[in-house]
């Protein structure tokens, strides 16, 4: 007989080695990952999966044209007609750098339209930059995407026909980081400042004005009169609110670029006052006429002009140039009165199912409102209240992160509050409104 020390030992050198060896097999053979059926919580009753409740599909939307039949047919830029000769860049480039940046998402008539705007307005091709930001990273440059796709964007026309520049994010970049990916191309190029336009505005030379000075012309020397050590630090000069906009590059690196913890809206706020807190100078200038709109012309051609060339004398403030200033008019009116609010353009186009780097529209859309609402609450925590004016408040640079929450009076807050609750209304209205009418979609104008 063994005994009882003896038998437990024998018992440990036969069960130790057995236990340790099929703890090996049973995890080489993935048993281990198998959980029995039993163990896990069904939700459903049956056997069957649940069907998820699926949202009824919208109608297509009417097939948005090209707003540029004559340039879809050319190969160079020697295929299109001249710049208005009165709007005609310098043939010597000005000594100063003055590229102009315009961000693109969705919508490539809008974008055309502006681009096409400032090139008759004069501004030099090659020195604007559509900065292409959809996240499809080289899918337009391929040439992968179809017009119907709201990311869709064609390189051939940007760079071969009216032949400016394009330059892509590396992956889909909010408003904040697509502004400092603009001060960290402005830094790579040596540029000590930049124009930056958004991508729904158009532009004309103001030909009323005597005497006459092309749009592009004013601009540079808007940016001349900041080059005087008297005119003081400048951070940016806003031409029509920030519709263009040009951007002392320092200025914007020494207060550490945009806070890109506030995506959207509210992020400028926080730039444009932490500029004010160091002193730096934001001011308005003027350049020409500049509209924000939601809509295209039906025929871009027409801001060539050519029908004001009469036996090769060049008509300017011509019954043409009339008529584009009232349908620029128009389009900025109709903008701001849509019923649908100011960001209807974004969603015009709902096609490209199955190409690269496919995304829902409607859903795109609706994240992109979720993070600008998120924004606002970043904003709040960052100053401990939510309204823009930081500085009248009493805040100043170090107070960032560094307040208590609702730090200010009880009526104070009150008030904001309720300003809050105001615009969250008008904000779920004009949601409500988008997505009826973008079940009803309107053909493109
Ligand atoms: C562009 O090239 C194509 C193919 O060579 C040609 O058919 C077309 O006529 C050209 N367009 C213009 C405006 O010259
Ligand atoms: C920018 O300036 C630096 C220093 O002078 C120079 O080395 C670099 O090549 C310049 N970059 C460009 C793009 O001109």
């Amino acid at each position: 007989m063994l005994s009882p020390v003896k038998l437990r030992r024998s018992l440990c050198l036969v069960f130790v080695p057995f236990l340790i060896i099929s703890g090996i097999v049973i995890f080489q053979s993935g048993v281990y990952h198998k959980i029995p059926k039993s163990l896990v919580p069904s939700l459903s009753t049956g056997a069957e999966k649940p069907i998820p409740i699926r949202k009824p599909l919208a109608d297509a939307p009417t097939p948005i044209v090209d707003n540029f039949p004559l340039a879809a047919n050319a190969n160079s830029t020697t295929d299109l007609p001249p710049v208005p000769s009165w709007n005609a860049p310098p043939t010597i480039h000005v000594a100063e750098s003055t590229p102009l940046f315009i961000g693109f998402t969705r919508n490539w008539r809008l974008l055309q339209q502006t681009v096409v705007s400032y090139i008759t307005a004069g501004w030099p091709p090659g020195d604007i930059y559509v900065i292409e930001n959809t996240g499809v990273m080289g899918s337009n440059c391929d040439g992968l995407l179809t017009l119907q796709n709201p990311f869709y964007l064609d390189y051939h026309r940007l760079m071969k026909v009216l032949g400016i520049n394009v330059i892509s994010t590396p992956t889909l970049f909010t408003f904040a980081q697509l502004q400092n990916f603009y001060i960290y191309t402005a830094l790579a190029n040596n540029w000590t400042h930049y124009f930056w336009a958004h991508m729904d505005t158009v532009v004309v030379s103001d030909e009323e004005r005597e005497p006459f000075e092309p749009l592009y012309t004013r601009a540079v020397s808007a940016l001349r009169e900041t080059l005087d050590p008297n005119w003081g630090p400048l951070a940016t000069l806003w031409f029509a609110y920030d519709r263009l906009a040009l951007v002392r590059t320092q200025a914007f690196v020494d207060v550490g670029g945009w806070d890109t913890m506030i995506p959207f809206y509210m992020t400028d706020c926080d730039m444009h006052e932490r500029l004010w807190m160091r002193d730096f100078r934001i001011e308005n200038a003027e350049a020409g006429k500049v509209w924000d709109v939601a809509s295209s012309l039906e025929d871009l051609e027409v801001l060539y002009r050519k029908v004001d060339y009469v036996d090769s004398n060049a008509q300017r403030n011509s019954p043409t140039y009339k008529d584009l200033v009232q349908k620029f008019d128009d389009m900025q009116r109709a903008k701001a009165t849509d019923s649908g609010g100011r960001n209807t353009w974004q969603a015009r186009q709902r096609g490209g199912q199955g190409e690269p780097f496919y995304r829902d529209a409607e859903g795109f859309e609706r994240a992109v409102w979720m993070w600008m609402e998120f924004g606002r609450d970043v904003f709040t925590e960052k100053w401990g209240r939510g309204p823009c004016d930081i500085r009248d408040a009493g805040m100043i640079e170090g107070d960032a992160w560094r307040v208590e929450k609702g730090w200010e009076k009880p009526e104070v807050q009150w008030k904001y509050a309720k300003m809050k609750e105001e615009s969250a209304k008008v904000r779920a209205a004009e949601m409500k409104e988008k997505e009826t009418s973008n079940a009803k979609e309107k053909p493109v104008v």
